[in-house]
C-alpha cells in the first residue's frame, strides 16, 4: 500500500488547506490514543470500519449511547441485529425502587414550521428522565442472556450510585459477574439524580469525583469510561481526574441543563407534568456544537498530559449522520456514540451511518478510522495566532481581509450582508 507525504483537502472551501506531513509510514504505523496522523493510501481499498478500543473489537465505531434505546433485552438485541458496534444499556444502579419516572418527560425543539400547522425538523431534545426504573437483577439477567447470544459483541453497562464505596463496589461486582465487557460510570446526568447526590453532582466535584473514581477503579476487572458532564466550566479538569485515577476512558458529553420552552397559551413550562417542570437535559442537533467543543477540548488535554497512554475517546452529541461521526472522530474520538437519532429514526439508522461514514472515507481515500482520527485537532490554536497568521497570509498575498476590516465600519441597511460576508462555511 502506497503512502503519500501529504493528501489535499477535496471539495468545499478547503482545497487550499494541505493535511500535515505523515509520521513514519502506513506500514507497520504504532496506533495512538488521540492520534494525530494522516495515512492515505493511493489504493481503493474498501474502508473498513472496524475499531479496537481498550481491548474490545467492535465492527464498526457507532456506539448505543446510554437511555431509552438501551432500556431491555429487546431492544438492546434489536441494536445487535442492525449492526451497532456496541451497545451501552440504560444506567442501572442498585435500588431501582427508588427510581420513579414521569410522563410525559420529553421535549422537543422544532424549526421551520410554516405557521404552526407544518412541523418543521427537530433539532433540539429535552428530557426529564432518570436512570432506568428496572429492578437490577432484571436487567443483569439481560445482559448474561444477550452475552450468551451475541459473545462476540460488546456490551457496556451504565451504572451510578450514591456516595457510599461498599454501595460502588456492590454495583460493580454485580455488573461484571453478569459479563459485560465494559463499565460506563454516569458522572453527568443533570436532572433528577443530583438531588440524591448522584450523577451531575459527583461529576461537577472533582474532588469527590476523584474519590469516587479511586474506589472503582481500585475494584473494576474490565475497562471503565467516565461520561463527563458539560454543565460544568473546565470540562478537561474532570477528564483528567478520571484518567489519573485509573479510567480507561472518557465519554462525553451528557445532556447539557435547559428549560425547553414556556407554551405561550397556558404559561407552564415544557416538559409539563401536571402543570409544572423542572429543568432536564439538552440533546440532538442542536447540542452537535457543543460536543464538538467539549471533546476537542478533551482531546487536546489527553494529547497533552496523557500522551502515548492507551486511553481512549467516546464522542456523543447530535449525531445523526456519518459526517457529524466522522466530526468526532477528526478531533480524535474513538467511537461516536448515538442516542435521541435512535429515538427520532430508529435501530436501522446504523446503515445510513456506515454508508456516510464509508463514503467519507473513501473521498479522502482513508482506509481505516485510523487513518483520519484527530487529524483536525492540530488546526485548533489561540485567537493571538489566528490574527498572526492572517496578517502574514496578507502579507504574503498582497490580498485584503474578507468582510468587514473594522467595527467602525458596520452600517444599519447592509447589517444581515455585512454579517454574511464574514461567515465561512456558506
Ligand atoms: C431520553 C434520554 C435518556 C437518557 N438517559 C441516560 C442515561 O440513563 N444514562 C446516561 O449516561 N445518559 C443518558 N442520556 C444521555 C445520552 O446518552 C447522551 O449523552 C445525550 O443525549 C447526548 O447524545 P444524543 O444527542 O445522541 O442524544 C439520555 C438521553 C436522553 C435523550
Amino acid at each position: 500500500m502506497a503512502c503519500l507525504s501529504s493528501v489535499q483537502v477535496r471539495g468545499g472551501n478547503s482545497s487550499q488547506f494541505e493535511f500535515p506531513k505523515l509520521r513514519g509510514s502506513n506500514c507497520g504505523r504504532s496506533i495512538n490514543r488521540v492520534g494525530f496522523k494522516v495515512f492515505a493510501s493511493e489504493s481503493k481499498q474498501e474502508p473498513d470500519l472496524s475499531v479496537t478500543v481498550n481491548g474490545l473489537h467492535m465492527p464498526n465505531p457507532f456506539v448505543i449511547g446510554s437511555g431509552p434505546p438501551g432500556t431491555n433485552y429487546t431492544v438492546m438485541k434489536r441494536a445487535f441485529d442492525e449492526g451497532w458496534g456496541a451497545v451501552i444499556a440504560k444506567t442501572v444502579s442498585l435500588d431501582a425502587s427508588k427510581v420513579v419516572n414521569v410522563t410525559p418527560r420529553y421535549a422537543r425543539l422544532r424549526v421551520g414550521g410554516v405557521n404552526g400547522s407544518v412541523k418543521g425538523q427537530i433539532i433540539g431534545w429535552e428530557n426529564i428522565e432518570l436512570i432506568s426504573d428496572r429492578p437490577l437483577e432484571t436487567m443483569l439477567k439481560e445482559f448474561k442472556q444477550l452475552k450468551r447470544e451475541y459473545p462476540d459483541r460488546i456490551l457496556i453497562a451504565s451504572i451510578m450510585e450514591e456516595y457510599d464505596r461498599g454501595a460502588w463496589e456492590e454495583l460493580i461486582d454485580r455488573v461484571e459477574e453478569s459479563g459485560v465487557d465494559a463499565i460506563e460510570i454516569n458522572f453527568s446526568c443533570p436532572h433528577g439524580m443530583p438531588e440524591r447526590k448522584m450523577g451531575a453532582a459527583v461529576g461537577q466535584d472533582c474532588a469527590l469525583l476523584e474519590e469516587v473514581c479511586g474506589w472503582i477503579n481500585a475494584k473494576a476487572t474490565i475497562p471503565v469510561w467516565a461520561k463527563m458532564t458539560p454543565n460544568i466550566t473546565d470540562i478537561t479538569q474532570p477528564a483528567k481526574v478520571a484518567l489519573s485515577t485509573g479510567c480507561e476512558g472518557i465519554a462525553a458529553i451528557n445532556t447539557i441543563m435547559s428549560v425547553m420552552g414556556i407554551n405561550l397559551t397556558t404559561l407552564r413550562p415544557e416538559p409539563c407534568v401536571e402543570g409544572y417542570s423542572t429543568p432536564g437535559g439538552y440533546s440532538c442537533k442542536a447540542v452537535h456544537p457543543i460536543a464538538l467543543g467539549k471533546v476537542m477540548r478533551i482531546a487536546q488535554m489527553m494529547k497533552s498530559e496523557f500522551g502515548d497512554k492507551d486511553y481512549s475517546l467516546s464522542g456523543i452529541g447530535g449525531v445523526e449522520t456519518g459526517g457529524d461521526a466522522a466530526e468526532f472522530i477528526l478531533l480524535g474520538a474513538n467511537t461516536v456514540q448515538v442516542c435521541t437519532g435512535v429515538m427520532m429514526h430508529g435501530y436501522g439508522l446504523v446503515t445510513k451511518l456506515c454508508d456516510e461514514l464509508k463514503d467519507f472515507m473513501r473521498k479522502h481515500n482513508f482506509t481505516s478510522i485510523e487513518d483520519f482520527r484527530g487529524v483536525s485537532l492540530p488546526y485548533f490554536t489561540t485567537h493571538t495566532d489566528l490574527v498572526k497568521r492572517q496578517q502574514e497570509a496578507i502579507r504574503q498575498r498582497k490580498a485584503i481581509k474578507q468582510g468587514l476590516q473594522s467595527d467602525k465600519d458596520w452600517t444599519g441597511d447592509g447589517f444581515v450582508k455585512e454579517t454574511e460576508s464574514m461567515v465561512s462555511n456558506n
